[in-house]
């Protein structure tokens, strides 16, 4: 079996496949996004962030009515989270730049979950200690994507447990046994610390309200991939007194393989914020392209940039100008460019990114303990 064949699976804990965004929409009963609601956005912000041009967001839920919220003059908050296990990689970076953009927009506070928890329940390899370590590593990225500190909330869920556990039990309370076993799929091997954790993610769509005292409407922008957690919450949040969580989806950004999206579990084919750039250029020059199989083929017949990661990133991340990305698709096309040249150029910006990046995230150090939840 091809990876092309293999079935598609997508849950907050596991991603593989091939992904059919058409079917994830249908089968998880979401809004497709729309032009307009983008154009929404876009007049708010003064501008349209190239995610929203480029389509990284699939599908939405009841982002309409967080946006007329808005537009009511009302106050919004922001609502996203990580599971730190492990160092960050550019997949996960799209979101928290996304972010940074609805907080500047919507003059919004953002509250960023850490799930040392979560991971630690998860993953049999790693330690609580090392996870932990990872919520305030990876902090260090999220600060890094240039978000307000006076209006950004980081809190780990196992230091910040005395300010969360009121809330995540409310929750716990209102969700049966039988109601995650559907939605997550649990099993009666499963650990019981997993069976009680979306009491957690699901309370934080409401923190913002409880420490405010107000209800507050939140957006969660993430991957789609945590969609169960949020058919949880909204079942139970009106009953609590609370908007049930708007969202909006991201696709996943894929690896530098063939197939499948960037995943720290492969590192040869993700790019991590703490690589050397040296190292990161290394890697895109590895990455499978949309090329023929040899030059003379690829003058002739071009190459296939619907298939190429290395354009899969000019596009998602590391060419804002639209004109030049067409430019850079006709070639292709049209075997005016080979590969080689094309990735040589993409490891330039690569390295320029990762090294201002990483100035930031070091930068990020002194500040940290602006960004914590107090
Ligand atoms: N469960 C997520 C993960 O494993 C972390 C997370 C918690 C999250 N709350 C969130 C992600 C809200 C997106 C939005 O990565």
């Amino acid at each position: 079996m091809t990876e092309k064949d293999k079935e598609m699976v997508v849950t907050p804990w596991e991603v593989s496949g091939d992904i059919d965004y058409d079917k994830l929409i249908e089968q998880f009963g979401v809004q497709p996004m729309t032009a307009d609601l983008a154009e929404r956005i876009a007049k708010h912000a003064g501008g349209m962030h190239l995610q929203l041009r480029r389509g990284v967001y699939l599908s939405h839920r009841d982002l309409d009515w967080w946006l007329g919220e808005y537009e009511k003059g009302r106050r919004v908050g922001l609502y996203t989270g990580r599971g730190p296990s492990g160092h960050v990689h550019l997949g996960h970076l799209l979101p928290w730049l996304f972010c940074k953009y609805l907080q500047d927009a919507f003059d919004a506070d953002l509250y960023f979950q850490m799930t040392d928890d979560e991971k630690f329940l998860h993953n049999d390899e790693l330690t609580l200690e090392q996870a932990v370590s990872y919520t305030y590593d990876n902090a260090l990225d999220v600060i890094a994507c240039g978000l307000d500190p006076e209006k950004t909330f980081i809190f780990s869920d196992t230091d910040h447990i005395g300010e969360i556990y009121r809330l995540g039990l409310k929750v716990a309370k209102r969700v049966t046994f039988s109601t995650v076993k559907a939605v997550f799929g649990f099993q009666d091997s499963t650990n019981i610390g997993m069976i009680w954790y979306p009491a957690l993610q699901a309370m934080t769509c409401f923190l913002q309200s409880v420490r405010e005292g107000e209800n507050i409407p939140c957006l969660i922008p993430a991957a789609i991939d945590q969609d169960n957690y949020w058919r949880m919450t909204r079942d139970i949040a009106e009953k609590m007194g609370y908007y049930k969580p708007a969202q909006i989806h991201a696709k996943f950004l894929p690896g530098l393989a063939q197939g499948g999206k960037m995943s720290a579990s492969q590192p040869d084919t993700a790019i991590f914020t703490t690589d050397p750039p040296r190292k990161a250029a290394q890697k895109v020059m590895r990455a499978f392209t949309g090329g023929r199989d040899t030059v003379e083929e690829q003058k002739r017949l071009g190459g296939k940039p619907e298939v190429c990661n290395v354009y899969a990133y000019y596009y998602f991340l590391f060419e804002e100008d639209d004109d030049e990305l067409l430019e850079r698709e006709r070639l292709c096309r049209s075997g005016g460019i080979m590969c080689g040249e094309c990735k040589r150029r993409l490891a330039d910006r690569v390295k320029v990114f990762l090294t201002g990046f990483q100035e930031k995230r070091e930068r990020a150090r002194d500040v940290l303990c602006d960004y914590l939840m107090k």
